[in-house]
């Protein structure tokens, strides 16, 4: 053990350990490797913490503060854990059985990799895409998540007005807690040309769905996207274990649960109840009374639903339809035969069946197998504009999201949809930019390749 004592009068030791100033009559402790420190040192060491001290702005809007430290979908799905109730979190993030779906959907994307180019001129980056036959600023969809107001209180409507600010098509669930007449005016508040897309579950009692479809073309929605992987709910286990329901039953446990997130509870209590909103005063299950899903879904959705309902689809909606939950190449095939004008591949983000193709995979073989007549969509796992890209690279006219966003809503309510669809559409200019694409169309599959495995 080394001692020193400095000009400046002080006694250090340089091996991590306290050592007594005799001058002083005190103990001082040094890291590990210091020595005595002289008044020029000491002035330049000043001069150098002086150089590279900043502190960050006090932030003190507490959603400003939450954001300022997130990097991305992983941080804001930490926060939707931190800020919801139990159940409420699991209901979004859990999925079926033994979650192997949810999980492959992601390591899908993890699989594969760029074959980045060099030397492009990747100067001016256009990341302009087309859905539906129309331009869009990025090839990016917000899939339908129903009871949005579970995270939020303004549920539907915070996404619907972020989606309209950043010009992309929001899919409005049927199991939305905020009305289709409600949304459609939310979103065409920012933007005029806000893009609402409606999505269709299919129940037993038609002339419901007709009468939605009628509203929804009321109200300005460009297309149909009609779910076709829910002829029963899938069993998600997190969601069994807890009794979940809509609205949130109160019991003990609820209790416990509210009181350790006061915010949360807060609100819930404040806003009006919480309702399937589209289909109030109708006569079927509208949330008056807390209903657990797969009851629900088991007794109104039609298990009957067939490829000939497509064609029924087609006499009651002259827009363009999307089928979404294709799983297979030969699925695909008959879905672009039916003559609807998009797929969305889909497992319905690992909550329906488990043990299903991750949709990333599927990309490449379906748009083989059905040429580029119809648009083909990626749905499940996308967490990052990397994936974005991927998913284009392999055929895929746009991906699509649902937890993502749905993290957001509940971390940090509409100005976290608003960061996240901003983190998108940066991350796949940066990925655009290293891998030398310059426009969307540039993206092909000579840019992407199957990780190579160990064997
Ligand atoms: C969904 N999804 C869904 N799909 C649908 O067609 N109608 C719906 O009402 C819902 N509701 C819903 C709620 C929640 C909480 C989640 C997470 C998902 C499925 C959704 O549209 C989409 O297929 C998946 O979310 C895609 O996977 P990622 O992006 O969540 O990994």
């Amino acid at each position: 053990m080394m001692a020193h004592r400095s000009p400046v009068g002080l006694v250090f030791i340089g091996d991590g350990s306290f050592a007594a100033d005799t001058t002083n009559a005190t103990l001082r402790y040094l890291p590990p490797g210091v020595g005595s420190v002289d008044g020029t040192t000491l002035g330049r060491m000043l001069e150098t913490l002086r150089s590279v001290l900043q502190f960050r702005e006090i932030q003190l809007d507490p959603v400003e503060r939450r954001l300022a430290r997130t990097a991305n979908v992983d941080d804001l799905r930490a926060m939707a854990k931190r800020r919801l109730p139990g159940g409420v979190f699991d209901y979004i993030d859990g999925a079926a059985e033994d979650e192997r779906t949810l999980v492959r959907n992601s390591a899908g994307f993890a699989d594969i990799e760029f074959v980045p180019r060099v030397l492009r001129d990747v100067s001016a980056i256009d990341t302009t895409a087309t859905v539906l036959g129309r331009a869009t600023p990025l090839p990016l969809i917000l899939s339908p998540t129903g009871f949005g107001r579970i995270a939020d209180p303004q549920g539907e409507l915070a996404v619907a007005r972020a989606a309209g600010r950043a010009g992309l098509p929001y899919t409005l669930s049927t199991m939305s807690t905020r009305s289709i007449e409600e949304v459609a005016a939310a979103g065409s508040s920012v933007a005029e040309n806000a893009r609402h897309w409606f999505q269709v579950y299919v129940w037993k009692d038609r002339g419901l769905v007709r009468e939605l479809l009628d509203r929804a073309r009321a109200a300005g929605y460009e297309s149909i996207m009609i779910t076709v992987d829910t002829a029963v709910l899938g069993r998600r286990e997190r969601d069994v274990r807890r009794g979940f329901t809509l609205p949130p039953k109160i019991g003990l446990d609820t209790i416990v649960d509210g009181a350790i997130h006061p915010s949360w509870t807060w609100a819930f209590v404040r806003a009006d109840p919480i309702r399937f909103a589209n289909v109030v005063g109708s006569g079927t299950d509208d949330g008056s009374s807390a209903i657990d899903l797969a009851s629900h879904v088991n007794a109104q959705f039609d298990q009957a639903l067939s490829w000939a309902d497509i064609d029924w689809f087609r006499s009651i909606w002259d827009g363009p339809i999307v089928i979404k939950g294709i799983q297979c190449v030969d699925d695909a095939r008959l879905a672009a035969e039916s003559g609807v004008q998009a797929i969305a591949l889909s497992n319905h983000g690992g909550r329906q069946l488990d043990s299903a193709p991750s949709p990333i995979e599927l990309v490449a073989p379906v748009r083989d197998a059905i040429g580029d007549v119809v648009e083909l969509y990626c749905d499940g796992g996308v967490r990052r504009g990397s994936d974005i890209v991927k998913a284009v690279a392999l055929g895929a006219d746009a991906a699509m999201i649902g937890r993502a966003y749905f993290y957001a809503l509940g971390a940090a309510g509409e100005r976290g949809v608003d960061w996240v669809l901003d983190f998108l559409d940066a991350g796949v200019r940066q990925t655009m930019a290293l891998i030398g694409a310059k426009t969307i169309k540039d993206i092909g599959p000579d840019l992407v390749r199957l990780r190579h495995r160990a064997p």
